[in-house]
Order: structure tokens, then C-alpha cells, then sequence
């Protein structure tokens, strides 16, 4: 299953990342970066070993590229558990590496390394990070990018337009997985919030990450085909069966529009999410 919503939790807080797992979220990632203060991180990691003893299956953790703090990160979940790692603010191609070999040496499933790409420079050179071996998927990061850009954003959250392209470009041209969608730091206005997610679904993304309980509802709308527009995918390829069957490659769907191979992959596309959803 593709994750539609990974929900941040601060490892700081001991009772919350109790309750975390019941909100209902696909995945969590638990967060030892910038959403725990720099004077509670040694408890921080004590509660996350803790809670990864007895974690649920799709439990993420976020530690720093500092060189000061990784390691102390590392050592606190490379545990059994632990589904993969984000890997904050990275910009080095031979730290994401050595964090992707740290990982192949736990027992058990491979697991996941997500850069989380939230630099100008990590923008830049990103084929670079997502072409180390063991990366799995990038996720964009907004907030340090807006910061490190002087970027605001307006209504249409238009002015990262190209960051979020680029990494679906790269994500699928090295045959990652589908990227993770950038927080959104409005989870009272759930109409901003709806908007802004359907928006980067209409780019690619099939999931985003979360900060609050209440954005976890939407994500999963959002990014679950509705039975509609799966019905939909399933008539257009039995039309293109059909077509095929009687030798013709392009056709016209009941709406009258053009359908053709690349039309149908699209439709494939969606039945494989509707499948995997959840
Ligand atoms: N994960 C799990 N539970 C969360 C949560 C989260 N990210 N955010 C809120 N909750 C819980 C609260 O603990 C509370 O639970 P309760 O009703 O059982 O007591 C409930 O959801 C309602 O929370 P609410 O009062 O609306 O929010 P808040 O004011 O406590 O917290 C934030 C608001 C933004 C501080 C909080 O959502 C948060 O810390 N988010 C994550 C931040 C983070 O990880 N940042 C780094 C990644 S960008
Ligand atoms: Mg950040």
C-alpha cells in the first residue's frame, strides 16, 4: 500500500505518540528534527525507542542531517521496527548513502530512506540524492524551502509550482516511488487545505504528509479514486480491448474524446491506486 497520509508526530511527547497510531493516519513519521526543541531531544529519543519497541508497521522516523545530532538520531531508532528513515535537509549524496547503508544492515525487510528535499541546493542537485542507491522516495518540505528561498506563498501556492514538478519528474525518471506531498501548516481551514492537496494530486502526488489529526481525512479523499472515476478506468480499457481485438489503436470513449494507449495507461494508473489505497 501507498501511504496517502503520513502524519508527524514530535517524539517529544510520550502519551501523544502513544495515541498516534489511532488517528488514523497510513503512515506516521516520527519527528526528531525541527519539531522537537533542540533542549528535550535526549528525551525525545528515549520515548521513540520506547515506542518503536511496540510500533505499528508503517512507523517512519525523521532525524537530522546534522552531523552533531545524526548519529544520536540513528542510534535511537535503527531498531527493528522502524519501517524507513526521512532524512531532513539533506544536501549530500554520500550522507544519504551512508544512512542507505546503515539501513540494509537491520534484519528483516528492506526499509525505506525519503530525502526530504527542503534546500535550494537539495532542489538543485536533487537527481543526485534520489539517484543514491537505497533511496526509495522524496518528499517535499515547504516551510525551510520558503525560508531558505524568501519565498511567501499566495492563494494558489504557485510560487513552489516548479519545485513540486521537478520531483515528480525525478521521482519517476529514476523509478522511485511516487513522492510524499509537503505539509501544510493549515489545519483549521480544511477547505484551504482540501484545495491545496487536490491541486498536488492533479501533479502526481498520491500521498502528503500531515501535522494534525484532521488533515488525515481529507488526504485519504483526496488521494483514493472515487468509484466513478474507477468505473470509469475500467470501461475505457474494455473499450481499448475491444478496439484492439478489432485491430484499431485509436478510438473515440461514449464522450466522444480520443482514446489511444497512453489514455488507457492513464486509466491503468488509476485502477493500481484504487487497488492499493488504504
Ligand atoms: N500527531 C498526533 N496527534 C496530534 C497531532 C499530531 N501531529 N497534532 C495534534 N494531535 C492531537 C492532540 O494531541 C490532541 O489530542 P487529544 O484530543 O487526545 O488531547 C488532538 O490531536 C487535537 O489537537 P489540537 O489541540 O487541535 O492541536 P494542538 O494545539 O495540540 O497541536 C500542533 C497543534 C500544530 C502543535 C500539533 O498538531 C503538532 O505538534 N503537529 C506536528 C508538528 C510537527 O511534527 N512538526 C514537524 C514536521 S513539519
Ligand atoms: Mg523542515
Amino acid at each position: 500500500m501507498i501511504p496517502r497520509s503520513w502524519l508527524y508526530v514530535p517524539a517529544d511527547d510520550a502519551p501523544r505518540l502513544a495515541k498516534a497510531a489511532g488517528r488514523g493516519a497510513d503512515a506516521l513519521i516520527v519527528d526528531l528534527e525541527d519539531g522537537v526543541a533542540p533542549s528535550a531531544k535526549d528525551g525525545a529519543r528515549a520515548n521513540l525507542r520506547d515506542f518503536l519497541a511496540d510500533a505499528p508497521p508503517s512507523t517512519w522516523v525523521r532525524v537530522t542531517s546534522d552531523p552533531a545530532g545524526l548519529e544520536f538520531d540513528l542510534a535511537s531508532c535503527l531498531q527493528h521496527n522502524l519501517a524507513g528513515i526521512v532524512l531532513a535537509k539533506t544536501e549530500d549524496p554520500d550522507q544519504v548513502a551512508t544512512v542507505a547503508q546503515r539501513l540494509t544492515e537491520l534484519p528483516g525487510a528492506l526499509r525505506g530512506l525519503m530525502p526530504l528535499i527542503e534546500t535550494g541546493r537539495a532542489v538543485f542537485t536533487v537527481a543526485d540524492l534520489a539517484g543514491v542507491a537505497g533511496v526509495t522516495q522524496l518528499q517535499v518540505g515547504e516551510a525551510d524551502l520558503r525560508a531558505d528561498l524568501g519565498v511567501t506563498f499566495g492563494s494558489e501556492e504557485s510560487e513552489l509550482l516548479l519545485v513540486r514538478q521537478r520531483v515528480v519528474i525525478v521521482s519517476s525518471a529514476l523509478n522511485l516511488l511516487p513522492p510524499v506531498a509537503p505539509v501544510s501548516v493549515e489545519f483549521r481551514d480544511l477547505d484551504v487545505f482540501r484545495a491545496s492537496t487536490e491541486a498536488l494530486a492533479r501533479m502526481g502526488y498520491v500521498g502528503r504528509a500531515c501535522i494534525h489529526p484532521a488533515q488525515i481525512d481529507i488526504a485519504h479523499e483526496v488521494f483514493t479514486p472515487t468509484a466513478e472515476e474507477i468505473d470509469a478506468a475500467r470501461r475505457l480499457i474494455a473499450a481499448a480491448d475491444a478496439a484492439a481485438a478489432e485491430g484499431r489503436g485509436a478510438f473515440t470513449d461514449d464522450s466522444g474524446r480520443m482514446v489511444d494507449e497512453a489514455v488507457v495507461r492513464q486509466a491503468r494508473r488509476i485502477l493500481a491506486r484504487g487497488a492499493t489505497s488504504g
